[in-house]
């Protein structure tokens, strides 16, 4: 969890408000990650090496805390300008120890501020680290001693480095020096600015070399600055000395990636900015239509019924070949799985798991060779998602990505696999990745049956489903104001059931997700066929209870669990066909929702219980984006 933003200006003067203006406003966009304290360390007033030293801010409390707190410092001259400066900043999410300025980052090394620090991740090993240092993070480092240079590291979290310069860069492909022994502590790690460093080993600006570099937990920060950036891959180690980078590490094997690329973001600054939207979260919702059209684009060929993934064409044969699929992931994206399950069971007429990474991981569940494992994530960082991606690996299955996000972990350690296109998803509350990783999941199950002369109908009629879906989800978002109005009705209440079964049982799960996550009351995704096994006893009049019923194989089942509520005087409210003459007769209140093929109309009924938790929220007096003891990015076990 938490975020990192560091920001060195080399050769480039800059004010000491320009300085924390950029670190504030770093911080402010990975916020999501984190939100419980915050902190900067920037060089103190005498920019002369003899008097130096390093300042520190912490504050308990929001980004917002800690920049009015900055203002409140009247040791600091906002005007002082600085050609060459490294500043570090940190937003926390409470692992090991309370939030507080103390807990907080940076942190400082026992003398005076000789070395400060950031760091991202959970150091679990905390009692063995002063042995060996090993765990998992993403570090940035400011020293009093190495004035205008940084270090950074990353093990497990991630971390990338963004540049800017009007000048032209050295490089596109910054070469690894490859350092031939373990590095010990962290006073090699700064001895390793001494190696000399020429134009062919280190990235710098040609000519006068000025240049800024941006560090970061996610591109989310750097895009405004820049869109060029490198990632760092885990015990990489960056070292920028005068205005040079350069790359360490510890070669692991023949097959190391000898250097690492300058890459181009493609992501814009609007796609991270709220618009006219009160909540990341509701922008989210209401960009689905565009987001599951670009999670298709390019990929489904309507005219002639065919789907290509390019990122998994190379591997289809082998596929083809395996004796299962799992699908693993955690939270909503595990529910993406569950939504799934049976159509991909249906296309690839294969066995499928469905799992949740970090139960996969404490059962040890066997795994073979001719397995397909997919890790489904829209941070591509989840830790258990990539435990057990690893795991998988050293088990020799086929790992195939499922990811919303360019660069990260998760996509680059499988050996192939598809990204969702879903855009950035800030809210915490995870919405339009759902519905794309849903997606994505269909469409390798069309691509998996394409020679299936079988199936040829079920894929058109899958396929045309596909096409009619960003209209539908409109046509769903248009009865806004009816959920806002039956949150009205439900906001008070402790307890919400959500209720369903076959292709909408995940529907349920995720719902019921959604609303305790945001709204904090209790919900419950619950199957319908397991409702005589426990749940009935939940229902009377007071209890709120939505039901999802569809016109699709299960209709009559769902008809029977509906008699069972209204009998014990529940009242229900249904999320139904538009067609259904027959569940109106015995709802509290309905919501009508347009007709798709049954496997796609969990995209369908799931946005309804998107807007109702975020309608809930809103009424209960909630921050919708950054709900208590939540991050976005869950980077620790
Ligand atoms: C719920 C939510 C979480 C995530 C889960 C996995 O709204 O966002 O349940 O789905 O933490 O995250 P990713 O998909 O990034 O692996």
């Amino acid at each position: 969890m938490c975020g990192i933003f560091a920001y060195m200006n080399y050769r480039v003067p800059r004010t000491r408000k320009e300085i924390f203006e950029t670190l504030i406003k770093g911080l402010q966009r990975l916020e999501y990650r984190g939100y419980d304290s915050a902190g900067v360390a920037i060089d103190g007033n005498n920019n002369e090496v003899k008097e130096r030293h390093i300042q520190l801010v912490k504050k308990r409390g929001n980004v917002k805390a800690l920049d009015e707190e900055l203002y409140k410092q009247d040791s600091m001259d906002l005007e002082v300008e600085f050609e060459t400066h490294f500043g570090i900043a940190h937003t926390r999410w409470a692992t090991h120890g309370v939030p507080s300025a103390v807990n907080s980052h940076p942190q400082r090394s026992d003398k005076g501020n000789e070395f400060v620090v950031i760091h991202n991740g959970i150091i679990t090993n905390y009692k063995d680290l002063r042995k060996f240092l090993e765990g998992a993070f993403a570090l940035v480092f400011k020293s009093i001693h190495y004035p205008g240079e940084a270090v950074a590291t990353r093990r497990g979290s991630p971390l990338l480095i963004g540049v800017r310069s009007k000048y032209k860069l050295s490089t596109e492909q910054i070469p690894i020096l490859y350092r031939t022994r373990n590095i010990e502590n962290m006073k090699n790690i700064c001895k390793s600015r001494l190696q000399r460093l020429d134009s062919s080993t280190c990235l710098h600006a040609v000519g006068n070399k000025a240049v800024e570099f941006f560090f970061a937990s996610d591109a989310s920060a750097i895009i405004e600055h820049t869109n060029r950036v490198i990632f760092l891959e885990d015990d990489d180690i960056a070292a920028v000395a005068d205005g040079k980078l350069s790359i360490h590490r510890v070669k692991r094997s023949a097959s190391d990636d000898p250097s690492r690329a300058i890459q181009t973001l493609q992501m814009e600054l609007q796609q991270i900015m709220k618009g006219n939207f009160s909540a990341f979260m509701q922008k989210e919702i209401f960009e689905q239509p565009e987001s599951v059209f670009n999670t298709m684009r390019g990929r489904v060929n309507f005219e002639t019924s065919t789907v290509l993934l390019g990122g998994l064409k190379a591997h289809l044969k082998e596929i083809r070949r395996c004796r299962r699929l799992i699908v693993i992931g955690c939270g909503t994206s595990y529910h993406a799985a569950v939504a799934t399950r049976q159509v991909l069971e249906e296309l690839t007429e294969l066995p499928v798991m469905v799992e949740l990474a970090s139960d996969f991981l404490d059962r040890n569940t066997p795994v073979f060779r001719d397995d397909v494992c997919f890790f489904i994530s829209q941070s591509g960082e989840t830790a258990d998602t990539l435990l057990a991606l690893r795991y998988c690996k050293d088990h020799r299955a086929l790992t195939v990505g499922i990811t919303n996000t360019v660069g990260s972990s998760i996509s680059r350690e499988t050996d192939c696999g598809v990204h969702i296109n879903a855009g950035p998803e800030v809210g915490v509350a995870s919405t339009k990745a759902y519905t794309s990783q849903f997606i994505s999941l269909v469409m390798f199950g069309l691509m998996m049956s394409e020679d299936r002369i079988s199936l040829q109908d079920r894929r058109r009629e899958i396929i045309h489903g596909l096409q009619s879906l960003p209209e539908l989800i409109k046509e769903v978002l248009s009865l806004d104001q009816k959920i806002h109005d039956l949150a009205l009705e439900l906001y008070t209440q402790r307890s919400l059931l959500v209720m369903g079964r076959g292709y909408n049982y995940a529907t349920c799960l995720e719902g019921a997700l959604k609303i305790k996550e945001i709204t904090y009351m209790h919900s419950e995704g619950i199957l319908a066929g397991e409702l005589k096994h426990g749940p009935l006893a939940l229902i009377d009049k007071q209890m709120p209870i939505i039901m999802v019923i569809m016109k699709d194989p299960c209709f009559a089942k769902c008809q029977n669990a509906l008699q069972q509520i209204t009998a014990r005087q529940g009242r229900p409210i249904i999320l139904c066909s538009k067609d259904d003459t027959e569940s109106s007769k015995f709802a509290y209140k309905m919501i009508e929702l347009p007709h798709t093929v049954d496997c796609l109309q969990g995209i369908l009924s799931v946005i309804p219980l998107q807007l109702l938790s975020f309608h809930l929220a809103v009424l209960r007096g909630y921050d919708v984006d950054f709900p208590r003891n939540l991050a976005k990015s869950v980077t620790v076990e």
